[in-house]
């Protein structure tokens, strides 16, 4: 074999490696990324989110696309009062924290039946340990509130009586062109044992209830669309 040839036989089997090793990466690719975004959901919610997200070390139980649109609301709405219910770890207390401290404006009020694993202190935090459903932590609340612009995350209990209370009970609160947030309806789109749903009503029966009756709030849709959201039908804008 002469030169010639031996480099054209060289050139010609080292594109076949590039092409071949590109398709076999094309490949793993759509196997790995062709998954519907319901499976996605599954996946995140088995694998990312009990323990696999996190704002400034500390665990935060949500879906971080949820979690920018949350930032966008703050950003635009500026609310005195973020009343957060269910702190948990206060990994989400702290985000929310944290965006106030960059506005230099706003605080967080994070309710919480139990603090046996909170790990949060800030100065734009105020706790209220107790039953988000106790009339004295509404009247607390109540009290913290008045003549301030507020919006509502609802992520304590998930069961649909529990957050249609605490719609019931909070969003009073809610300024004008305001929002609560109802998080993790997801739960009542899948069903017990599929990864994702619950074996009794939650909170999207909750919202679907709550907006049947009450007129001055409805779905802002524009918020979920990112399509992989937590809180289908959650985003609640105030109108009137
Ligand atoms: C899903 S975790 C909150 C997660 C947290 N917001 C985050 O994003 O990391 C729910 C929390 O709500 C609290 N909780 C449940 N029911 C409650 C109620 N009725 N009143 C107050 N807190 C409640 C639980 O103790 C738990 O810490």
């Amino acid at each position: 074999m002469n030169f010639k040839n031996l480099l054209s036989r060289t050139i010609t089997a080292f594109l076949n490696f590039k092409i071949s090793r590109k398709s076999l990466r094309r490949k793993s690719y759509q196997k790995k990324y062709g998954m519907s975004l319901r499976n996605w959901l599954i996946y995140h919610q088995k694998k990312i989110v009990f323990d696999k997200v996190s704002w400034m070390g500390l665990p935060v139980w949500k879906n971080v696309l949820d979690a920018w649109i949350y930032q966008e609301i703050i950003y635009e709405t500026r609310p005195d009062i973020l009343i957060e219910i269910g702190s948990k770890f206060g990994g989400s207390t702290r985000y929310f924290a944290d965006l106030f401290e960059l506005l230099r404006h706003g605080m967080v009020i994070s309710i919480d039946l139990d603090r046996s694993e909170y790990r949060l202190e800030h100065d734009r935090v105020k706790l209220i340990t107790g039953n988000s459903s106790d009339p004295q932590v509404v009247d607390q609340v109540e009290c913290l509130c008045r003549g301030k612009q507020v919006m509502v995350i609802q992520d304590g209990g998930h069961k649909k009586n529990q957050v249609y209370q605490d719609l019931l009970n909070y969003s009073p609160f809610v300024s004008l062109e305001n929002y609560f947030i109802v998080e993790d309806g997801i739960v009542d789109l899948f069903h017990y044992g599929d990864g994702l749903g619950f074996d009794t009503s939650g909170p999207l029966d909750a919202v679907e209830e709550f907006l049947k009756n009450h007129p001055n709030f409805v779905q802002d849709e524009s918020r979920e669309r990112y399509l992989l959201t937590y809180n289908p039908k959650g985003y609640l804008k105030r109108i009137s």
